[in-house]
């Protein structure tokens, strides 16, 4: 974990059920020794009360904007001026809006107005409102004029919904905020991350695939982020969104991956290859589409290139390291991968169990690398996955290109 000296965070804390969750993250700033303090809404101390936040920060509570007593201490405009960066989480629908309008009529929205430091929402609402179109538009209001959203995350909401709206974990949080200081583990490294499935025509409406939804390489390419990298994803067909701060680049076949690939991976410091690209594809893509006739029919199938493989084989090629997903012989099938495709290290996981792999939320990998080194990275959510393994990627790449 990054160790940042003496780096100044106000964090606003809004009225939202998730404000519990910002007494965690107060912690996690201050295990990576930002100074931080604390303003929070009226509403926000009707969930929690300031005396968690002020025991946690070990700095005085602010919640006045015209209270005399504590305009002498530090006032909104010593505060504005004292944060290196303005953190609100959670950022609730009222706040985006009044933020987005410029409303100074609480110390929260005062300090946001009053500050040159960077603003950075973790947004946590409802997901009906985080959908509503005047919340689309008071977040596309705040993109363009350069504040930053983390998050939020989609799953189960206090309400009993389910959906997009749930604040972010309060160590991502905490993570992405920090990278914003430098210091992570990928500062200023170019990282380019294959995910998804990729589809092999065989006549305008039908085509070949595989179960593969990104996911576990979307993550690995949050991950990266997370630490400061710079990334560029070569995605295949998907239904998830851009990760913010993520060059996305969308593709179809293998044929277009590899194209991708190859135009970006003389550029880039370490590649990793999530994607689960298809092996063979039909030697010919019908132009219309194939009528059905009585007997059985059979598919004429050429190889892909391998990506991969070719990244590998390049003349200064980045740290590469590809992933094998395996029904059985786990271990065995990656050392020869790894081998074979002349990986710097490989990201083995189990297919084929109800519990993880694809689809799945969790998964489980064995990590090996080339000079006989591993890692069992046990069953864990694809994104806590996905930052262990980016560890692991960090540490060796540092270990063959020190800073
Ligand atoms: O040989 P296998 O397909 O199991 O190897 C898996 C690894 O190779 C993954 O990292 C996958 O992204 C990569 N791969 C590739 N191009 C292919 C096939 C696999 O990059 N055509």
């Amino acid at each position: 974990m990054s160790r940042l000296p003496n780096r100044r965070i106000v964090l606003g804390v809004a009225g939202g059920i998730a404000a519990y969750k910002a007494a965690d993250l107060v912690r996690r700033l201050r295990d990576r020794d930002f100074e931080v303090r604390v303003v929070m809404t009226a509403a926000a101390r009707e969930f929690v009360a300031p005396l968690t936040f002020q025991a946690l920060s070990s700095n005085p509570v602010h919640c006045a904007l015209l209270d005399e007593q504590a305009e002498a201490g530090m006032g909104h405009i010593e505060l504005a001026r004292w944060a290196d960066l303005v953190l609100v989480a959670p950022a609730t629908a009222n706040v985006l809006a009044r933020l987005a309008c410029g409303f100074a009529d609480d110390l929260l929205t005062t300090v946001c107005l009053a500050t040159t430091a960077p603003l950075v929402l973790a947004p946590a609402m409802n997901r009906q409102m985080w959908q509503a179109s005047a919340t689309r538009a008071n977040v596309r209001l705040l993109l363009d004029r350069g504040v930053a959203m983390l998050g939020p995350g989609e799953g189960d909401q206090a309400c009993g919904d389910v959906g997009p709206g749930r604040m972010l974990e309060p160590e991502e949080i905490a993570a992405r905020t920090a990278v914003r200081f430098g210091g992570g583990a990928l500062e200023g490294v170019e990282v380019l991350v294959t995910a998804g499935p990729t589809r092999e025509a065989l006549d305008p409406v039908r085509f070949l695939t595989n179960h593969s939804t990104g996911k576990m390489g979307y993550a690995v390419a949050a991950a990266a982020e997370e630490e400061g990298a710079r990334v560029s994803l070569v995605s295949g067909p998907t239904t998830l969104p851009a990760p913010p701060g993520i060059d996305r680049i969308e593709v179809t076949s293998a044929e277009e991956m590899y194209a991708e690939v190859m135009a970006r991976a003389a550029r880039c410091d370490i590649f990793i290859a999530a994607a689960a690209v298809a092996d063979y594809r039909p030697a010919r893509c019908a132009e219309q589409k194939i009528k059905k006739g009585d007997g059985p029919a059979a598919l004429d199938l050429v190889r892909t290139a391998d990506i991969v493989a070719g990244v590998a084989a390049m003349g200064d090629r980045p740290f590469t390291v590809g992933f094998a997903a395996e029904t059985e012989s786990l271990e065995a099938h990656a050392k020869d991968k790894l081998r074979r495709k002349g990986l710097d290290m490989i990201a083995a996981n189990r297919v084929g169990l109800p519990d993880r792999g694809f689809a799945s939320e969790r998964n489980a990998l064995t990590v090996l690398w080339g000079d006989g080194g591993s890692r069992e990275l046990g069953l864990a959510p694809k994104a806590e996955l996905a930052r262990s393994l980016i560890g692991l990627v960090a540490e060796r790449y540092r270990a063959e290109h020190p800073a």
